[in-house]
């Protein structure tokens, strides 16, 4: 379950860029899926940022669940790492942007001032999974009073900046974006951790077959909000829940299979209860994933993490 477009060729045009990108700047802003912010990193991140000071920015946390963000930036803080949480679109993000630079940056602008220098902008670049919101987030940051500045001596030909001036008072922060994101390649390894980025829409869902999507979507909200998941697809109190524990005795399936049938029948009953019918008066269970997806990257569900905080430190990083 790869998707092969990343490999080899976009990974290591992805990791060539990034190491000629990482030399010219002082930052490296990351950013997360807030409603994965596990699976949305990349694995070599401490190590492709070596050096750098870092900000992590949990992004579309308007997706997410209140709760669990609360307490990934919890977890994150007590790995070393403190992120911000942010809707990537909303100027008012900004604020809270500035903030975590000036404290990731305060020895540079410490060392800067200790040698005469003042204001001089800090040079970053923004790095994440694709559809994370990196687009986005250098667009919000551009719209405040920036300007692109184009080539500059001694930067390497080509590369464009952008200006962004954040005004506290009598104290300004002036930091030096560039305008093109670095393109971080997702883990796949792990097939769970593969259906939540197709989920969030970082990888194709294509790759996957979108019943057995919706399937995965199916039993992660059953476990997590069933309740979000019953009163949007179920009829008069209906609790999907019910499904997945019906066994069909002495059909010899396997209890995976078991529990694969369960799936695709909760999708058949949604199918059911919004009048799906295909060609052969059976319900049509793949226009019912299709909306499932469809609903759940809208938010329409409700606001949803899929990713849990590790009980222990498994994931520990080596932040920096
Ligand atoms: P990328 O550069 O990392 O690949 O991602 P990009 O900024 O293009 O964002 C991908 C999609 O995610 C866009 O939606 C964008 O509007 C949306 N997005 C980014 N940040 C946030 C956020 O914080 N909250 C929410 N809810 N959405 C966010 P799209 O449907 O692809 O495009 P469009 O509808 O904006 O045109």
């Amino acid at each position: 379950m790869q998707d092969l477009q990343w490999y080899p060729g976009h990974m290591t045009k992805a990791r060539r860029m990034m190491e000629e990108n990482k030399k010219l700047v002082d930052l490296v802003i990351e950013i997360l899926d807030a409603r994965i912010p596990l699976s949305s990193r990349n694995p070599d991140i401490d190590s492709l940022t070596k050096g750098k000071a870092r900000i992590v920015i949990l992004a579309k946390t308007d997706l997410a669940d209140p709760a669990a963000t609360k307490a990934f930036l919890s977890w994150f803080a007590s790995q070393g790492v403190t992120p911000i949480a942010v809707d990537a679109r909303q100027k008012k993000s900004l604020d809270r942007i500035r903030d975590a630079v000036k404290s990731a940056c305060r020895e540079k602008m410490e060392r800067d001032r200790k040698r005469g220098i003042l204001n001089r902008p800090v040079r970053a670049m923004v790095l994440g999974i694709p559809n994370v919101g990196k687009s986005t987030l250098i667009n919000s940051m551009a719209g405040r009073a920036s300007a692109k500045t184009g080539n500059k001596p001694g930067v390497t030909k080509g590369k464009q900046w952008i200006c962004v001036t954040f005004r506290q008072g009598k104290e300004v922060l002036s930091v030096e974006l560039l305008d093109t994101p670095g393109i971080l390649w997702p883990k796949f390894e792990d097939r769970e951790v593969g259906v939540r980025l197709a989920l969030c829409g970082s990888i194709r869902e294509e790759i996957l077959d979108e019943k057995e999507l919706a399937c995965s979507l199916i039993s992660l909200l059953l476990a997590d909000y069933p309740e979000a998941f019953n009163s949007r697809y179920g009829k008069e109190g209906e609790d999907f829940r019910n499904i997945l524990e019906e066994t069909v005795e002495g059909t010899g399936h396997t209890v995976v299979d078991q529990r694969e049938a369960a799936l695709h029948r909760v999708l058949a009953k949604i199918a059911e209860n919004r009048n799906f019918l295909s060609k052969g008066q059976t319900f049509d269970e793949g226009r019912a994933a299709h909306l499932l997806i469809d609903e759940f990257q809208g938010g329409k569900i409700g606001r949803i993490t899929l990713d849990h905080v590790p009980e222990r430190d498994e994931t520990k990083t080596e932040a920096e």
